[in-house]
């Protein structure tokens, strides 16, 4: 529907629709004080419209119903400020209400809210009114709770961990998990943009340097890395195999050893053993990565002055069930990978509960207790065991096993030939709000050989696509569009060219997609931070296809 169309609705059909809106809607203004709430909202709260209209957002919900604890008061308060003074939508974490109102039936239980903050923006780009949506997300809660008190693994049965704590951790990590994926939307677009600048170095034409060239691999290699690291902080406390790949593990331990020398301080020596026709296995490289750090940096915790490290890799094989360590292995070929330490080493007490999420001997604030956790829920996902040898005062040996895998190739070579670019003639048109970026992409795409238009927000985009007709076969475009929201922007696109394609940005976790209405199974998405050879190349299937 074009604007003019839409003006000369009645405003009474507005009112309608804002009403029976199936979400809880507000509108407050910018001094917080409420302008509007929709029928959902009345209903959820079952008070008087007229009670809540030209009050303060916060005297509301704080002091007249007791609804907000405090901190949740100020996370939305900072929120709304960021808000104000970014002029962007904002998604806050999940805020506590009390026990309080007929929105809060749950059986003693408070009830957890996520908002939606969006501003409205006049044609001066001055904030109007910010529209707040309000979701009760209290069931997933419930369900998180009833899923941990069903699935009580064995941690729980042989230690009884305090049920309380246990929830509270996991809604705090819920939360964290929310503001991570904000702060990492904006680190991958910092590291999209030196890959694509490094490829464009290392792929000019010009004799470069093997200097220079040696360089921009390794600024590429440790901004790859600084990705995948991003990615474990958005998925940590997420047990399923996130993007199971054929790895060589001696190829992942390399590439870790050049960044260890940050790590280790060199008072401890560090000896590597790998195994040279070391088995392949299929996991998520992220979560290898993470087994491997968290050894290491556990050995390295146990050496107070000097001392050695050992990793090593070898295979191995049982033809029949075996018990070892923590878990049963079917018959079949493994690879073992042994993180040795010259430390401290470790009292029967203290290895009898070092897998329990949160158990910590180091000082307050050095360790969280959840390292050996999630190693271990790892290798549990993978079908693998964790065997472990230490003695008080001599060292620690930790044997990891993991299945191998069939596939004697492994993505991790294939990915560093993979250098044969191949580029096309159609009509891009790129939509990105942040200038570096949008600025390289369209230079690489316009260099291999692609017709490319640029915009930074929806509406231009969408003006574009109106001068330059229909020419268009693909949009590039993140999910995060300022000025448009993202569903509507998608619907005007569609009506303009009915056979467009997408191809979704994302620097955030499939969570937040899902959030925004796009679906697993039908979003094709490039996940930053990306390098050239992974764009073309999807920018070529996905307008073949
Ligand atoms: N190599 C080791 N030598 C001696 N003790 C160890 C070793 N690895 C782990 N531990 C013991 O196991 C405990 C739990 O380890 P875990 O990695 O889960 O947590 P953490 O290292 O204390 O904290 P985080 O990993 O979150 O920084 C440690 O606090 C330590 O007491
Ligand atoms: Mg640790």
């Amino acid at each position: 529907m074009d604007k003019k169309k839409l003006s000369n609705l009645e405003p009474n059909i507005f009112k309608n629709v804002f009403n029976n809106l199936p979400e809880i809607y507000l509108v407050i203004s910018k001094n917080f004080t409420v302008n509007a709430a929709n029928f959902q909202f009345i209903n959820a709260l079952s008070i008087d419209y007229n009670k809540i209209i030209g009050t303060n957002l916060f005297s509301f919900l704080g002091k007249k119903f007791n609804l907000l604890e405090n901190k949740s008061a100020d996370i939305l308060k900072l929120s709304l400020q960021n808000v104000l003074k970014e002029k962007i939508q904002k998604i806050t974490s999940i805020l506590e209400f009390k026990d309080h109102g007929k929105l809060y039936e749950l059986q003693n239980n408070n009830k957890f809210f996520i908002f939606s903050i969006n501003p409205v923006l006049d044609s001066h780009k001055n904030i109007e009114c910010i529209i707040l949506k309000i979701d009760d997300v209290s069931e997933s809660v419930k369900l998180k709770i009833e899923v941990i008190e069903k699935n009580k693994n064995f941690l729980e049965k042989r230690y009884s961990i305090n049920e309380k704590e246990k929830i509270q951790n996991s809604i705090k990590m819920e939360t964290l998990g929310k503001l991570t994926s904000g702060i990492s939307h904006d680190i991958n677009n910092l590291l999209t943009i030196i890959n694509l600048n490094c490829d464009i170095i290392l792929n000019s034409s010009q004799n470069i340097s093997p200097v220079v060239k040696k360089q921009c691999s390794q600024i590429k290699k440790t901004s790859k890395y600084a990705g995948r690291l991003m990615q474990q902080i958005l998925n940590f406390g997420k047990a399923q195999p996130l993007n199971p790949k054929v790895i060589n593990v001696n190829i992942i331990i390399s590439e870790i050893e050049k960044m260890l020398f940050r790590l280790i301080n060199e008072n401890i020596e560090l000896e590597l053993n790998l195994k040279e026709d070391l088995y392949n296995i299929k996991i998520d490289q992220g979560q290898m990565e993470q087994i491997i750090l968290n050894l290491i940096i556990n050995s390295r915790d146990a050496i107070s002055d000097t001392g050695k490290i050992k990793i090593e890799t070898t295979n191995f094989c049982t033809e029949t069930e075996l018990t070892l360590g923590s878990h049963k292995l079917i018959q079949g070929n493994y690879i073992v990978l042994s993180v040795s330490d010259s430390g401290i080493g470790m009292s029967p007490e203290t290895q009898a509960r070092i897998f329990e999420p949160y158990f910590s001997t180091k000082e307050q604030g050095k360790g969280t207790g959840l390292g050996l956790a999630t190693v271990y829920s790892i290798v549990e996902n993978y079908k693998g065991t964790i065997e472990i040898k230490t003695e008080l005062g001599k060292g620690t040996t930790f044997n990891i096993y993991l299945p191998a895998s069939d596939i004697k190739e492994n993505s991790l070579a294939k990915e560093e030939e993979h250098q044969n670019l191949i580029g096309g003639h159609e009509a891009i048109l790129v939509i990105e709000d942040k200038e570096d970026l949008k600025e390289v992409m369209v230079s690489v795409l316009r260099s291999h050989g692609y017709f490319v238009a640029a915009a930074s927000h929806g509406r231009e985009a969408i003006e574009l696509i109106k001068n330059e007709g229909q020419k268009f076969r693909l949009i590039i475009m993140d999910v995060i569009l300022p000025k448009m929201p993202f569903k509507l922007f998608i619907q005007e696109a569609r009506a303009l060219i009915p056979n467009i394609k997408i191809l979704y940005i994302s620097g955030n976790s499939h969570d937040v997609l899902q959030q925004f209405g796009i679906n697993n199974n039908e979003m094709i998405c490039i996940e930053k931070p990306f390098v050239i050879s992974t764009l073309l190349k999807k920018v070529r299937n996905i307008i073949d296809k």
